[in-house]
C-alpha cells in the first residue's frame, strides 16, 4: 500500500508526524506493507495534514486527518473509500483546480528527496536544454520570458543575468535569498520543503548562464525542514551527477552550499545577506556598487528570491513565449499568491498575475475565517500597503500596485476582519522597524522610533490633525533619506492605513499618500 503525506511545516505543525507514526503501527499490526512517501505539500492549510492515496493514477485525499482518525481513515483506504475526511480527488478541488501550477507543478506530489520522481514529472527538462545552448542564449531566454525578480521588487531578471555574465571576473557567485522574512509569506519555504530539486535545477541554469561555479543558499534559520531536506536533495543531485564537477557529461562545473542565517529581516536585503554570508556584521552597503558587479567577496554576484529561480526551468523547459503568455502587461508568467491571517481558506494560490486582489480574498479564500467582514487586506509583506474592499477590483500585477500606493512583493496577501484598528497596525510597522532596523542610517533607525512616539500621540487623543499631518511629513523624511527599503518601506503600511482607513487616527479627511 502506498501512501502520500506531506512533511511541509504546516502538516507537522498540524500533526503529520503523529499521523504517519499512527499509520505505520497500525500497518504493522495488521501485516501490510505500507510504503508512506512524505512529499511536499499542495498548499491547502485548512486540510492539512492531507493524506493521499493514488487510485487510477490520480489522487484521492482525506483531510485534515488527526492522530485518532488514522485507523478509520487506512479502513476506509483498503475499504470502499468513503470516509467523513474524504475531500474526493485532490486536483478537482477548486482551490487547487482554479490554479495555474508552473512552479509549484511537483510540490505535493513527488518525493523532494527522489531525482527518479523528479526526472519523471518533466524535472531537469529545462537543464537539458540549457546545456545544450551557450551562456547568452540562455540569457536572452530569460530576458525574453519577461521573469521579474519575485523577492518584491520586481526588477527584470534578464538585465540581472546579462550583467553578471558579460562581467570579466576570475570567480562568480549565484546568491539565493532564501531568508524569507515576509510575515505571511511561505512560498520559498514550501518550495524548497516540497520540491528542492527545482531550486537547484534554476541554481544550476544561472550558474551556465553567467559563468558561475559557485552557489550558496541563504536559508532563513527557522526553516530547519528546508534545510534538511534541501541539503539532502544537494547530496542526492552530486552522486547523480547533476551537482560538482562534469555537470551531467558536460565538462562544466557548478555545486551548492547551504548557508543558515541568524535570525535577522534586514539580511533579507541583499547587501547586509551578502555581509552575513561572508562572516560580517549584518549591515547594509550602499548600492552602487551592485552586486551584479561586486557582490559575494567582491564578486561578480546573481542574487535571487528562490522563487525567481525556481521559475526558471519551466521557463528553459517550455520556452520564453509559453512564459510570456501568462500574466498581463509586463508582469510575465505566474506568482505564488500566499493567502495568510484571517482567512478562511489560506493556503498557496500560484496563477498568472492579472487576478484580482477580490478573487484572492474572497472567492478563492473564502472571505474571513471569523465569518465577519473583511476590512483590510496588507499586500507584500510587513512593509505593504494596507487596502480596503473598495479597491478588491484591482488586478495583482506589478505596475497595477505601484500605481495604487502598493506592491506585490513577494506575493503575501494577510487579510483582517472588521475588529481590526489601522492605527495600531501603523504602530506596528514602526515598532518593526525600530527591532529590525541595522542601524545604519538616521532617517530609519531614530525615525522609525519617532513614529511610535507620535502614533502614541495620536492613540491618546491629542490634536489629531495636526500630529497626522507630522507623521506624514515623518514618513517623507523615512521614504527620501532611508539607505534601503526597510527604512523606505515602512512608510507605506503607515500611509496606506491613514489614508483608506482616516477614522481609526481620529480625522475625517482622507490624506494623500
Ligand atoms: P532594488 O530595486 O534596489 O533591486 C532589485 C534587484 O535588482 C536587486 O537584486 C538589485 O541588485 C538588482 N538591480 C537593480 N538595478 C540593477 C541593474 N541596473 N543591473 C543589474 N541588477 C540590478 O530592490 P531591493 O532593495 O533589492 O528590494 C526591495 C524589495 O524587497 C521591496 O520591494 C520589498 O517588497 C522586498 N522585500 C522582500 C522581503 C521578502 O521576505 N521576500 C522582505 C523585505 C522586503
Ligand atoms: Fe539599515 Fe534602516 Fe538604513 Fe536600511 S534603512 S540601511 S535597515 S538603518
Amino acid at each position: 500500500l502506498k501512501l502520500f503525506l506531506p512533511l511541509d511545516s504546516v502538516a507537522i505543525a498540524m500533526g503529520a508526524d503523529d499521523v504517519a507514526d499512527a499509520l505505520q503501527n497500525e500497518a504493522a499490526k495488521r501485516k501490510i506493507k505500507l510504503e508512506l512517501v512524505r512529499t511536499g505539500s499542495r498548499g491547502m492549510h485548512w486540510l492539512e495534514p492531507l493524506l493521499e492515496v493514488e487510485k487510477d493514477c490520480k489522487r484521492i485525499g482525506y483531510g485534515p486527518v488527526s492522530e485518532d482518525d488514522a485507523v478509520s481513515v487506512l479502513d476506509a483506504i483498503l475499504g470502499d473509500g468513503r470516509h467523513d475526511k474524504c475531500v474526493g480527488l485532490v486536483e478537482e478541488i477548486p482551490f487547487f483546480k482554479k490554479q495555474t501550477r508552473l512552479i509549484f507543478e511537483r510540490c505535493g506530489v513527488t518525493d523532494p528527496l527522489s531525482l527518479e520522481d523528479y526526472k519523471s514529472h518533466g524535472g531537469f527538462e529545462g537543464l537539458d536544454k540549457a546545456l545544450n545552448i551557450d551562456g547568452a542564449a540562455i540569457c536572452e531566454e530569460i530576458m525574453q520570458s519577461g521573469l521579474r525578480g519575485r523577492g518584491g521588487a520586481g526588477f527584470p531578471a534578464g538585465i540581472k543575468w546579462k550583467t553578471v555574465s558579460e562581467a570579466k571576473a576570475d570567480q562568480k557567485y549565484i546568491v539565493v535569498n532564501a531568508d524569507e522574512g515576509d510575515s505571511g509569506t511561505f512560498a520559498d519555504r514550501m518550495i524548497m520543503e516540497g520540491d528542492p530539486f527545482c531550486l537547484i535545477e534554476g541554481m544550476i541554469i544561472a550558474g551556465v548562464a553567467v559563468g558561475a561555479t559557485k552557489g550558496f543558499v541563504y536559508l532563513r534559520s527557522e526553516y530547519p525542514i528546508a534545510e534538511r531536506v534541501l541539503n539532502g536533495a544537494i547530496v542526492n543531485a552530486r552522486a547523480a551527477g547533476v551537482l560538482g564537477d562534469n555537470i551531467r557529461g558536460t565538462g562544466k562545473t557548478f555545486d551548492i552550499e547551504v548557508f543558515v542565517g541568524a535570525g535577522a529581516y534586514i539580511c533579507g536585503e541583499e547587501t547586509s545577506l551578502l555581509n552575513s554570508l561572508e562572516g560580517k556584521r549584518g549591515e547594509v552597503r550602499a548600492k552602487p556598487p551592485l552586486p551584479a558587479l561586486e557582490g559575494l567577496f567582491g564578486k561578480p554576484t546573481l542574487v535571487h528570491n528562490v522563487i525567481s529561480l525556481c521559475s526558471v526551468p519551466a521557463i528553459l523547459a517550455k520556452g520564453a513565449k509559453f512564459y510570456r503568455d501568462y500574466g498581463m502587461g509586463k508582469s510575465t508568467g505566474t506568482m505564488p499568491f500566499q493567502l495568510a491571517g484571517n482567512i478562511k481558506y489560506g493556503g498557496l494560490f500560484e496563477t498568472a498575475f492579472g487576478v484580482t486582489l477580490g478573487e484572492l480574498v474572497n472567492d478563492i479564500g473564502g472571505g474571513t475565517f471569523t465569518e465577519k467582514s473583511v476590512r483590510a487586506a496588507q499586500i507584500g509583506g510587513p512593509l505593504g500597503a494596507y487596502l480596503p474592499p473598495e479597491m478588491y477590483n484591482l488586478p495583482m500585477d506589478y505596475e497595477t500596485m505601484l500605481a495604487n500606493g502598493a506592491g506585490v512583493g513577494h506575493g503575501g496577501v494577510v487579510v483582517f476582519d472588521e475588529s481590526v484598528n489601522l492605527l495600531e497596525q501603523a504602530r506596528y510597522a514602526f515598532e518593526f522597524c525600530v527591532e529590525e532596523s541595522c542601524g545604519k542610517c538616521t532617517p530609519c533607525r531614530i525615525g522609525s522610533v519617532r513614529g511610535v512616539e507620535v502614533i502614541d500621540r495620536i492613540r491618546a487623543g491629542r490634536d489629531h490633525e495636526k500630529n497626522v499631518t507630522v507623521l506624514d511629513d515623518l514618513c517623507e523624511l523615512m521614504v527620501d533619506g532611508s539607505l534601503c527599503a526597510m527604512g523606505g518601506m515602512t512608510p507605506i503600511p503607515v500611509q496606506s492605513a491613514v489614508k483608506h482607513f482616516p477614522e481609526d487616527f481620529g480625522i475625517k479627511q482622507k490624506q494623500e499618500a
